[in-house]
């Protein structure tokens, strides 16, 4: 069996041919065999049902998309989406997991990361998903010069995320708000709400030789 194809169906009985079931969880992908050709890959990381991906990957045929999403029912909810164009595909796993040992090195040339969960009680925050070692397996799974894009209302969480990445020099780094996106659904949630929006562009930088 092909890595693209579903080996159970989802309890509706129906089968998502877009959302990966990977042959192996410790071997990296075979990229090109589960978008059947070999095109910059963009992943977004939580991609929650996939409003903004769809949207994207529509806008970027010459690209391939992959979103990872924890919870069951929003990846289906992407993998439902993903059936109406040829370049998406969902992985249902947790992203760290995921980055770390399935997205083969130098393969990714830009993450998303929109939103992700906040925790902002204190005693909560060691679940925030940015962490140096996250940050590390960024670093790998990216292509020279490729890109990590963050959004986030939490200011908190924002001025956390520049400190770990103030303290490291294998990425540039500058604020986001000149990127044109299409809009999230906790996006478009935030800004009818008029909560404001920090973004961050990490950009991974190759020590010189
Ligand atoms: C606040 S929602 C944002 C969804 C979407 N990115 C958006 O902007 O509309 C965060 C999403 O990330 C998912 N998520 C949180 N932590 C995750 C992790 N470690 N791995 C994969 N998905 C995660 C959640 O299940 C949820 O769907």
């Amino acid at each position: 069996m092909s890595i693209g194809e579903v080996t159970k169906p989802p309890r509706t009985g129906r089968a998502f041919s877009r959302l990966l079931e990977p042959p192996s969880y410790v071997e990296p992908l075979d990229l090109s065999g589960i978008f059947g050709r070999s095109a910059p890959l963009h992943v977004d990381l939580g991609c929650g049902e996939g409003t903004f991906l769809f949207q994207i990957a529509a806008q970027k045929p010459d690209k391939n998309f992959l979103g990872i999403e924890r919870m069951l029912g929003r990846a289906h909810s992407t993998a439902r989406k993903a059936e109406k164009i040829a370049n998406l595909r969902v992985l249902r796993m947790e992203s760290s997991y995921a980055i770390r040992y399935l997205l083969p090195p130098g393969s990714v040339e830009q993450f998303y990361l929109l939103f992700p969960d906040p925790w902002p009680k204190r005693r909560h925050q060691r679940r925030r998903v940015v962490t140096d070692d996250f940050l590390d397996a960024i670093h790998e799974a990216l292509a020279d010069n490729g890109k990590l894009l963050v959004a986030t209302d939490q200011l908190d969480y924002f001025e956390q995320i520049k400190e770990l990445t103030a303290g490291r020099s294998d990425f540039a780094t500058r604020p986001a708000d000149h990127v044109d996106l299409p809009r999230s659904k906790f996006e478009v949630k935030f800004q009818e709400q008029r909560i404001p929006i920090y973004r961050l562009e990490l950009r991974k930088i190759s020590p010189v030789i």
